[in-house]
């Protein structure tokens, strides 16, 4: 019940209070969200930058149809899904389950096994399920702060590929997918006191019995 009530309490923040900042803490508490998040295979194959910079974040603006969110909140989120190189993504998750303990041929013949089924998909594919993965852990992130009555929104309205131009993401064989500036509502921000708008239950959900 208690997530409930936080899920009703957040709003895609359209207007954050500028001189309201994220504790340590609380960006420790987002982080730790988003790096438990669910993800294919257990691979988390993306990165997500965290920018507090206002220089780099007012060019990121110009590039976001100028929502206002971007500089004014505490910080911007930038989840980037792997584009290039996924198979590296499998071999440092392989690592990661080995140095928690696990047989090493077991786990090599299953990295092998997920590279096998990687590689059935075309390029465009791959692409989407890496994107996917970072849905998730905006997700996770989305969640966490409403739990923590921090604001965020959630936003795919930015040029990505500006994004990936400005942030020298493709280089490193990444891209961005989606973003969420971070931080606290202002209390002339209208969106709040906005009724929330779902399906009903009835429209979302259907019984196979
Ligand atoms: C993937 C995604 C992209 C979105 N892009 C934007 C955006 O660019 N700008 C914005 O103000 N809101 C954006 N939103 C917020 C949605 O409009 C909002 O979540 C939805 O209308 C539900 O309202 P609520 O979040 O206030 O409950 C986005 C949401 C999602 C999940």
């Amino acid at each position: 019940m208690q997530l409930l009530k936080a899920l009703n309490w957040r709003y895609a923040t359209k207007k954050f209070d500028l001189s309201l900042k994220l504790r340590i803490d609380q960006l420790n508490f987002l982080k730790e969200a988003i790096r438990l998040s669910v993800s294919s295979y257990g691979l988390q194959s993306y990165k997500v930058l965290i920018i507090e910079n206002q220089v780099l974040r007012k060019d990121l603006r110009a590039v976001s149809w100028d929502q206002a969110q971007i500089t004014d909140a505490s910080h911007l989120f930038i989840f980037c899904a792997r584009k290039t190189d996924i198979e590296a993504e499998v071999d440092a998750f392989v690592n990661r389950v080995q140095d928690k303990g696990s047989a090493s041929q077991v786990i090599q013949e299953y990295g092998q096994s997920i590279k096998a089924s990687l590689k059935r998909k075309s390029a465009e594919e791959l692409r989407n399920w890496s994107a996917r993965q970072t849905y998730i852990a905006l997700n996770s992130l989305m969640i966490a702060c409403a739990e923590a009555e921090i604001d965020a929104c959630p936003m795919e309205g930015f040029d990505a590929e500006a994004y990936n131009r400005i942030l020298a993401l493709e280089e490193e064989g990444y891209e961005a997918t989606v973003i969420a500036p971070v931080g606290f509502r202002s209390t002339e921000d209208q969106s709040q006191f906005r009724p929330k708008v779902r399906k009903s239950e009835k429209e979302l959900f259907e019984y196979i019995e």
